[in-house]
């Protein structure tokens, strides 16, 4: 018999507080209205920009080929930074920098709108025009969205590369976007030392052919770099000698903003790309209504790097369009304490937090003494994105990090998706833990069977959006057939987003993970994500990792990869193993049962934080393990299968 017999799933519903519905940006009648009237409800939320010239047509849809706001132009960088200068808000701190050697600086929005009109005229001088594609490589920095919003105010197209990044993946995606200039950094400062990028880039360029004539280095850590002198030039150099004016042109809706690379789930990653009006407008609307931004008095803090969509969407557009200030830190969350998140939401007085589960279950495993070592009062709103968040990670989120007071937004999207698609409202929605629960108004998710039929509740099935959006990729760079094959074969005329979900009792929407991570059980559909929330709802659990391994007799078997939880009383091995099945099982079914759970001390995990179950499998099916030069971590395959050489197998 064990303790835990009494445990149940997650099962309360969180309504809004009254306190925060009274002030909340959001009105109810907001879904109603979009229902009415979608592309008048749209094309409300695109007036919230500057426009140039205004658009003739809201969409013009030849699937699956969109443009929003055709006939429309405007600049990007001016909605970000010119606008609220002209209108009395230059003195607002844009950006609360904080570098890892515990350096800091303010940037006003003043500050760094000249800044990106110096770095706009030194684009010029190198020859860059509009059209033209920038490769961007650098670590998180203010310099970052300078260049970006350098290379949007001109019309040239950002590709930017994540830092950590090998000089392999840098150079397949500079060829790729055929880009004629590299912005980097001699390097970054990284759990307390100091990294090289100018190198890699180097070693990247000496890889034929590219195109690449220019390097502009920005100078943050001092260290030595090598150069060459007609190709490499100091970014601070490049723009100490130009004006600090320019009067940014306008451009149109449609004009291609970035490309940014997401791995496909074979093959060379894919270049999704984004033109500048819908997504502008969605990215805007979203970070308003969805964080409930309140600029002139929210300190807004989005942990994720400018190197995923996540830094793209809510670090620069949606969060300088509105005008709000933000933090952006460039370290790591446990140097040089595992409370350092929390030591500078204390020093900002963070009020909006966006962050990603698997750092939520990171703080769970390390321990409450860290957050409650800060005062995280002025937190008033909480947001997840990035993979599903299971039930007791919400719950966590929302009593030690906020406190018990704090909404929290799960939002469901993609870097295909540009914005957030699925999420509560906050002040609106009622909230269960684990479920994105709804389409944001305007959006249209649906849940649809093999046969494409749209199911009702109740039901699980594929995730499809059967309209088009504002800020929906506008294709894959290079490649139009691909572009048709990943998304609009599967189901016709539905963009597949290659997730599961299912629809619960009350239409609330639960995304189950990749349809590449479902297992099939003896002819059951069983989510990966499932068996992973019902392992980390058992007390002992910090982390869990499943995957699907080839079975005689049952098609696939589930094999469970367990972080144990520390500082919580501990069962003993066999019996504790014999335990989370148990407890698998009764919160699934038998039919969930992991044939082996294995414990681990880590997880693979891509230097985003998704796990890489294909290594798992590998481990899980006794064979040689695959490739896994882009996890965070290569040594953490090591570690496992030295591990498991020693941990008996279990049956
Ligand atoms: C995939 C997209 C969106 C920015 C970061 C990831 C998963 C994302 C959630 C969520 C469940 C989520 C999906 C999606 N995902 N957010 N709230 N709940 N799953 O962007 O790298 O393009 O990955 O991330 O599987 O398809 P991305």
């Amino acid at each position: 018999m064990s303790s835990f017999e009494n445990l149940s799933y997650e099962e309360r519903t969180f309504a809004p507080l009254p306190e925060f519905t009274a002030q909340a940006n959001a009105q109810a009648s907001i879904y109603d209205e979009a229902a009415t009237d979608r592309l008048a409800f749209w094309a409300k939320q695109a007036e919230a920009l500057h426009w140039g010239k205004k658009w003739d047509q809201v969409l013009d849809w030849q699937p699956p080929f969109a443009k929003w706001f055709v006939g429309g132009k405007l600049n990007a960088s001016f909605n970000a930074l010119d606008r609220h200068v002209e209108e009395g808000r230059g003195d607002r701190v844009a950006i609360y920098f904080e570098g890892e050697p515990g350096d800091s600086r303010a940037i006003t929005y003043s500050q760094l709108l000249s800044e990106v009109k110096r770095a706009a005229n030194a684009l010029i001088e190198l020859g860059i025009k509009d059209g033209d594609r920038v490769a961007i490589y650098l670590p998180m920095i203010p310099e970052a969205a300078v260049a970006m919003l350098a290379c949007a105010r001109i019309g040239a197209i950002h590709s930017v590369v994540f830092g950590g990044f090998s000089a392999d993946s840098l150079i397949t995606r500079i060829q790729d976007a055929d880009a004629s200039l590299v912005i980097t950094a001699d390097g970054g400062f990284r759990k307390g030392a100091a990294f090289g990028l100018k190198s890699i880039v180097d070693e990247a360029l000496a890889s034929e052919p590219n195109n690449v004539s220019k390097v502009l280095v920005v100078k943050r850590t001092g260290q030595p770099v090598a150069w060459k002198n007609d190709r490499d030039i100091w970014w601070n150099e490049a723009l100490e000698r130009q004006s600090p004016e320019h009067t940014a042109e306008f451009f149109d809706s449609e004009h291609p903003l970035f490309i940014l690379y997401t791995s496909g789930t074979t093959g060379k990653p894919k270049g999704i790309f984004h033109t500048t009006g819908g997504y502008l407008t969605q990215a805007a609307f979203t970070h308003r209504m969805v964080f409930d931004i309140k600029p002139e008095s929210d300190v807004y803090w989005c942990t994720a790097d400018i190197g995923w969509i996540t830094g793209h969407s809510y670090v620069v557009y949606g969060p300088l369009i509105n005008g709000a200030t933000q933090v952006m830190y460039e370290g790591t969350p446990d140097t040089p304490t595992k409370g350092r998140i929390f030591e500078l939401i204390e020093k900002y007085k963070v009020s909006i937090l966006y962050t990603a589960p698997t750092l939520i279950r990171t703080w769970m495993k390390w321990g409450e003494e860290f957050p409650k070592g800060s005062d995280l009062s002025s937190l008033r709103l909480l947001g997840s994105v990035g993979e599903p968040i299971n039930p007791e990670a919400w719950i966590w989120y929302r009593d030690v990090i906020g406190g018990g007071r704090c909404p929290i937004v799960d939002t469901w999207w993609q870097t295909e998706t540009g914005a957030i698609m699925i999420s509560p409202l906050p002040g609106i929605t009622a909230t269960k833990p684990g479920s994105a629960m709804r389409a944001l108004p305007g959006i249209s998710a649906k849940v649809v069977n093999d046969e494409a039929e749209i199911l009702g509740n109740g039901s699980g099935g594929y995730l499809v959006l059967t309209e088009p959006w504002p800020s929906m990729l506008r294709g894959i760079w290079g490649s139009e057939e691909r572009y048709r094959e990943t998304y609009w074969s599967r189901f016709d005329g539905k963009y597949f987003a290659g997730d599961g979900a299912k629809l619960d009792e009350d239409g609330a929407i639960w995304l189950l993970g990749r349809v590449d991570d479902v297992m099939l059980v003896s002819g059951h559909n069983i989510s990966t994500t499932e068996v992973e929330s019902a392992l980390v709802s058992h007390p002992n659990v910090a982390e869990a990792a499943v995957v699907g391994a080839k079975d005689e007799t049952t098609g696939q078997a589930i094999v469970a990869f367990v972080i144990l939880r520390g500082g919580v009383p501990s069962i003993g091995g066999d019996e504790l193993i014999k335990e989370l099945k148990g407890h698998v099982a009764k919160h699934i079914g038998a039919i969930a049962r992991p044939k082996q759970i294995l414990v681990v001390n880590e997880l693979p995990k891509t230097r985003s934080g998704k796990i890489m179950r294909r290594l798992l499998r590998d481990v899980a099916e006794n064979r040689a393990v695959g490739d896994s030069t882009t996890l965070a971590d290569p040594n953490v395959m090591k570690l496992i299968q030295s591990g498991l050489a020693t941990s008996k197998s279990d049956d």
